[in-house]
């Protein structure tokens, strides 16, 4: 089973669109899963505080990074890719939906605010991809790009359709 695991402080969206068609058909029947973690719940504090001001200074709130590395390592135990939806990473491709499609599934961080603090980036090594040239509010609508791109291509769903490649 293809695995997608996302974590967001708005669970609620998911699966969103990726529950209808194709895509619900094909996790209803077990091809892919998603596994929804919510940021918040890694949060120590009573107010459940996911925000605060960049170490380095700069404009606006982060999302910090003990919150947000805690809910990664309790969710990310294996080798699947660990994307970070970012407005700044490498456009996504066709060719890289198809490569990502064909491995284990998936880890997903939907950013919010002005992203997330910089130094989870390097200390739990994440690669940051763009689905497009332009600034969504936060992550969690690139993600649902992402999956449904590459759920298209899982063998099960292909068995369902004419052809992936139209
Ligand atoms: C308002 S944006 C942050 C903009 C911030 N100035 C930056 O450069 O990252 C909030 C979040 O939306 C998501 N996001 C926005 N545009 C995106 C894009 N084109 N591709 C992927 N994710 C995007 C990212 O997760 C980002 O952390």
């Amino acid at each position: 089973m293809w695995r997608v695991s996302i974590l967001t402080i708005l669970p609620e969206v998911f699966p969103g669109p990726l529950s209808a068609s194709l895509a619900g058909k094909a996790m209803a029947a077990g091809a892919w899963s998603l596994d929804v973690v919510d940021i918040r719940a890694f949060a120590t504090d009573k107010h459940r505080t996911v925000d605060d001001t960049p170490a380095g200074g700069g404009p606006g709130m982060v999302m910090k990074a003990d919150v947000l590395g805690r809910a990664i390592d309790a969710t990310a135990s294996d080798d699947r890719p660990r994307l970070l939806l970012s407005p700044r990473g490498v456009p996504l491709t066709q060719a890289r939906v198809e490569a990502l499609a064909r491995g284990a599934g998936l880890l997903l961080i939907c950013g919010r605010f002005e992203g997330i603090d910089e130094r989870v980036i390097g200390a739990r090594s994440l690669e940051e991809v763009s689905i497009g040239d332009y600034v969504l509010s936060g992550g969690e609508i690139a993600a649902m790009a992402v999956i449904d791109g590459c759920v298209r291509l899982l063998p099960w769903v292909m068995g369902s359709t004419a052809s992936s490649a139209e």
